[in-house]
């Protein structure tokens, strides 16, 4: 009787102290300081090379490490198990560079004695640089296989997603462009003097936010001299910055055309797709890391609702941010208990920049009231805005040729396992950027593709209409 409530009160205590256990991780990342996207090819830098490396190291620090913060259920500690790591770039030298970066943060050498195999001789045989590790990088397999290069000036082209062109051309065509494109005339042609060696007078206007700030940002960090520098007061710095924040976004997200955020709903698809295998297989392969662009981040920030938590969403996030997905527990894990769904949590976090400099901060995902999301709200949530699937992505996209050519005959599920129309050749990623292109496709049109796709897509709640709205409007004054 007595040891009975030892018992208890045993149990109880377990109870109260109960450690979260991580059972995995999904990691998007931002690539590292780079070269100008007026200069191609653009490279990463030595100083984006220390930011993504940190970023690594920080991550280490927190999952893999022997002595991790929150260690992640399984990990190998210091050797890498290349079967626990699914890290994906575009076939972009920036993405893929940082990416590898980031990996010698998270793998460092391990030296000599760890780093060292035995042959059959008798000869022991130590990996070159201290026991450097290597680890694969893998193109980024999603349903379009796009290629968000950092060569491009703007990245929904390269989504070779027909209806998303469409709907971000159609920007081009919005109020909301025209009246900033009037309003801020006379403001781009104030900052001419500092960027005539590259931009014309007709070049330089709102139209080109995004690669006339990039030019200016990238020659603040690394120009010893500017020309006209005296132009560029904090303010004007700011403007440009806060101009090019509402260009990008709007390229990226509208509330009312949903297809216009495909990365974000590509990107949705895959995390959840590697996390439910993370489950499924018990932490087999338990971390997930993807390189990617800003606009992925602004398309899924939009989708998760993330403008309505904080304005701060809708502004371009700086160089090696990254935001996570971790996988978390109260319930036992061992070697012969799995917690079971209903017992998985999944935490929302952003840094904004390198996480080794800035604070990894805990958001609410999808207009929640909670964090973390249990994990079968999270999963519902997520497959309102995910396009996983070949025949989804090409019925939402409203291809019908080179992959699509036959999907969209096939039967709306189940069409991906098919083997027909696997060949690669079939994606045509040479779609030209949408700035300085001229816009071909009517309004009319757009609209008409629109409503096509509809029929093919959910469509967000209403009530992201005003919170775009109101994310847009402080970000724009000019
Ligand atoms: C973690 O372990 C390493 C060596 O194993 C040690 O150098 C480091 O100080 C430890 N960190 C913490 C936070 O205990
Ligand atoms: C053992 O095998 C390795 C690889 O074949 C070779 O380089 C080395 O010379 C051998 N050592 C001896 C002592 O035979
Ligand atoms: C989708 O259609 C657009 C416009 O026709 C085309 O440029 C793009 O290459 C197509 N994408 C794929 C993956 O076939
Ligand atoms: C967003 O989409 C709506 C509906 O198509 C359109 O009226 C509006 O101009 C668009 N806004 C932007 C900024 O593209
Ligand atoms: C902006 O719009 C006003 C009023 O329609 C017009 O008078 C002015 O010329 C426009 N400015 C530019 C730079 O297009
Ligand atoms: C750029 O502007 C400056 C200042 O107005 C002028 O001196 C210079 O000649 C211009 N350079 C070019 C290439 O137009
Ligand atoms: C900064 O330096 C690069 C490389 O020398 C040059 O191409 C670029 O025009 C410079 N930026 C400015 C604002 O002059
Ligand atoms: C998770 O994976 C299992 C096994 O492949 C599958 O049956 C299930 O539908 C997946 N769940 C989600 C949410 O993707
Ligand atoms: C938004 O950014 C500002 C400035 O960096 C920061 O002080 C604030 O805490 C951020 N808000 C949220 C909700 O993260
Ligand atoms: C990240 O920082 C930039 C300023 O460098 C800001 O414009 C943006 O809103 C921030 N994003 C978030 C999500 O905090
Ligand atoms: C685990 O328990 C702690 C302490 O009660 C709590 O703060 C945390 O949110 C819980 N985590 C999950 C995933 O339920």
């Amino acid at each position: 009787m007595h040891s009975k409530q030892l018992l208890a009160l045993a149990s109880l205590a377990s109870l109260i102290q109960a450690q979260e256990t991580v059972l995995g991780v999904y990691i998007f990342h931002r690539h590292g300081d780079r070269t100008s996207k007026s200069w191609p090819p653009a490279s990463l830098t030595d100083l984006g090379y220390h930011e993504v490396f940190s970023s690594g190291q920080f991550y280490r620090d927190r999952y893999i490490d022997a002595n991790a913060s929150n260690p992640i259920y399984n990990v190998s500690p210091n050797l890498v198990k290349n079967s626990q790591l699914n890290v994906q770039a575009p076939v972009d030298t920036v993405l893929q560079n940082s990416a590898s970066g980031f990996l010698q943060g998270l793998y460092p050498p391990v030296g000599a004695t760890l780093g060292s195999q035995t042959l059959a001789n008798g000869t022991d045989i130590e990996a070159p640089l201290n026991g450097f590790q290597l680890i694969p990088v893998n193109a980024v397999q999603s349903a379009s296989s796009s290629a968000n290069s950092e060569n491009s000036a703007w990245l929904q082209g390269s989504s070779g997603c027909n209806n998303a062109i469409v709907s971000s051309n159609n920007y081009f065509y919005s109020e909301e462009y025209l009246s900033m494109l009037n309003k801020t005339a006379d403001f781009y042609q104030s900052v001419l003097p500092v960027i005539n060696t590259t931009f014309t007078s007709a070049q330089d206007s709102f139209k080109n936010a995004y690669t006339i700030y990039d030019y200016i940002h990238v020659s603040e960090i690394h120009n010893s001299t500017i020309p006209s520098s005296d132009l560029l007061t904090p303010e004007v710095l700011h403007q440009l910055q806060t101009l090019a924040d509402n260009h990008e976004f709007n390229l990226a997200y509208n509330a009312s055309e949903p297809i216009r955020a495909i990365a974000g709903s590509t990107l949705a698809a895959q995390i959840v797709q590697q996390l439910n295998a993370t489950i499924t297989g018990k932490s087999a392969q338990q971390v997930g890391i993807q390189f990617g662009a800003y606009g992925s981040f602004f398309s899924f920030f939009g989708l998760a609702q993330l403008p309505s938590v904080s304005v701060n969403f809708t502004g371009i996030v700086d160089y090696a941010s990254s935001m996570t997905f971790e996988l978390v527990t109260n319930a036992t894990v061992s070697q012969t208990s799995y917690p079971s769904p209903d017992d998985i949590y999944v935490r929302f976090l952003f840094a904004n920049g390198t996480a080794a400099a800035n604070p990894l901060s805990e958001y609410p995902l999808f207009g929640q009231q909670q964090s973390p999301l249990p994990w079968n709200t999270f999963v519902s949530e997520m497959g309102k805005i995910s396009i996983g699937d070949q025949a989804s992505w090409c019925k939402a996209c409203g291809n019908s040729s080179g992959v699509c050519a036959s999907a969209d005959t096939a039967s709306s599920t189940g069409a991906q396992s098919s083997s027909k129309s696997s060949s690669g050749s079939g994606m045509s990623l040479g779609v030209a950027g949408v700035i300085g292109a001229m816009v071909t496709l009517g309004v009319i049109f757009g609209l008409e593709a629109l409503i096509i796709l509809v029929g093919g897509l959910r469509l967000v709640p209403k009530r992201r209409l005003n919170i775009t709205t109101a994310a847009v409007t402080p970000v724009a004054k000019v």
